[in-house]
């Protein structure tokens, strides 16, 4: 069978329908309602409530596949995207949940069920891991998932590992428990003979991956740090979609997949770049751009616009990295991002139709905004060239980054990112000094208007 990601998906929601549970729209990305979160960072967000105790679910298992963005807080992988094949802004995670009703026997024995007999994926390259306990939260092995493991798997592919990756937490305070992930080795054989993929589980191998994590929602972590009991034991699963596709359409790069592939031939197309070649900064460039015509189309579609603040800021910064990227790497001086958004819509409004409803103020949104900076760039990067030329050698003096900065708008991170290309680095001290000094003086004029009054 050929596993188009319209399939993987109809067939992930259908395996957990006919396990009784109540198939659920994803909830919108941008969330409005909770001041530790910007945006949607994991499927269990919208259920936050139940997991406390704070209300009641009309069904207690449930399943759906989530938007999630990843970008901002405790869960922040922007700087990875483009750069990896692996990591994304925006992505999709399929779910299942229980609110106090099934557990980790459930959970594990159909997550087993799902990947070795409906996805068919081979079992000899399925690694697992539990949590190995912790001093710190007095918490010992999780040695029940282990043995439910141990009764569908050779026990020498579980792994046992600490907190870092095995005890899940949505933020710094909230529901959160132990985990068991389960990761993918996708190397091909030769390398599979040469190294043991169990060395490479967690060591940000490109084709060892995590796909799923089987997260066991049993406390809640106060502000104090303190862990306790929560009135009721959860289950919240979260599987990488785009990691699965990669997996059972045999790529090597998410970005390979039916999910990606109609995004980056549209920018290929528009560019008249290749992808795939030999010049890794373009294809760099064509995965970011891929990659975040989604995250910036979703938050748009999901109420938040670009803008200078908070939620709004983000956003804005996203769309400029694919901007900047274009510009430089791939020559792209007209706005294009926008061009996207047809090929987006026609991929995804199936399964999203917000998407599909807000497409032309999308387009309209993007259009505007790509119209501004290409002429901040412009200016920019001309005056950044013209002072890396004339300042042989030297690092960029923290001043002259805070004039492009707060005289002509350009982004900080992107004088950065110029100076890191030509082997330099900011004076970010000096910078920020800079900028401190300009809050002071904005302050003490906010004062004197008051006096005046
Ligand atoms: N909430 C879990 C995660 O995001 C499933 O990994």
């Amino acid at each position: 069978m050929e596993w188009t990601s319209k399939k993987i998906r109809e067939t992930f929601l259908d395996f957990y329908k006919r396990k009784d549970h109540q198939i659920v729209a994803s909830a919108p990305m941008v969330v409005k309602n909770d001041p530790t979160l910007m945006f949607v960072n994991a499927g269990m967000n919208q259920f936050k409530e139940y997991f406390l105790g704070d209300s009641e679910p009309k069904n207690v298992r449930v399943s759906d596949t989530q938007k999630c963005l990843r970008v901002s807080g405790k869960h922040n992988d922007l700087e990875e995207v483009g750069v990896d094949t692996y990591h994304h802004t925006m992505f999709e995670m399929l779910g299942n949940w229980s609110f106090g009703d099934y557990f980790k026997k459930e959970a594990i024995e159909w997550a087993w069920e799902l990947l070795t007999e409906v996805y068919k994926l081979d079992k000899d390259r399925i690694y697992i891991s539990v949590f190995a306990g912790d001093k710190n939260d007095n918490l010992e092995l999780d040695g029940e998932s282990k043995e439910i493991w141990k009764g569908l798997i050779d026990e020498t592919r579980i792994l046992e590992c600490d907190r870092k990756d095995n005890f899940w937490e949505m933020g710094e305070t909230g529901p959160c428990g132990p985990c068991s992930e389960i990761h993918v080795d996708l190397r091909s054989e030769e390398e599979r003979a040469q190294i043991d993929g169990k060395s490479l589980v967690n060591e940000d191998h490109p084709q060892v991956v995590e796909i799923w994590n089987l997260v066991f929602i049993q406390y809640n972590r106060k502000a104090n740090g303190e862990l306790v009991d929560l009135p009721n034991k959860h289950i919240d699963t979260g599987m990488g979609f785009e990691r699965l596709a990669m997996a059972l359409q045999n790529k090597k790069s998410n970005y390979d997949t039916d999910i990606f592939m109609p995004l980056i031939n549209k920018v290929v197309s528009i560019s008249g770049k290749t992808y795939g070649a030999t010049d890794s900064k373009q294809d760099v460039a064509i995965r970011v751009i891929a990659d975040h015509v989604r995250a910036i189309s979703f938050s748009i579609a999901d109420g938040q616009l670009p803008s200078n603040i908070g939620a709004g800021y983000v956003i804005r910064r996203i769309l400029r990295r694919a901007i900047r990227y274009g510009y430089s790497f791939l020559a792209l001086n007209e706005p294009f991002v926008n061009k996207l958004v047809e090929v987006l819509v026609a991929e995804m409004g199936g399964q999203f139709p917000e998407i599909k409803l807000q497409q032309s103020l999308i387009t309209k949104v993007i259009l505007e905004e790509e119209e501004s900076f290409l002429r901040t760039l412009e200016k920019g990067i001309s005056r950044f060239e013209n002072y890396a030329a004339k300042n042989q050698d030297k690092n960029i003096d923290g001043k002259f980054a805070f004039e492009l900065y707060d005289t002509f708008g350009f982004p900080i991170d992107l004088t950065e990112l110029l100076a890191s290309e030509k082997g330099l680095h900011v004076d970010m001290q000096e910078f920020l000094n800079c900028l401190q000094q300009q809050k002071d003086r904005s302050r003490a004029a906010t004062i004197i208007k008051t006096d005046d009054w």
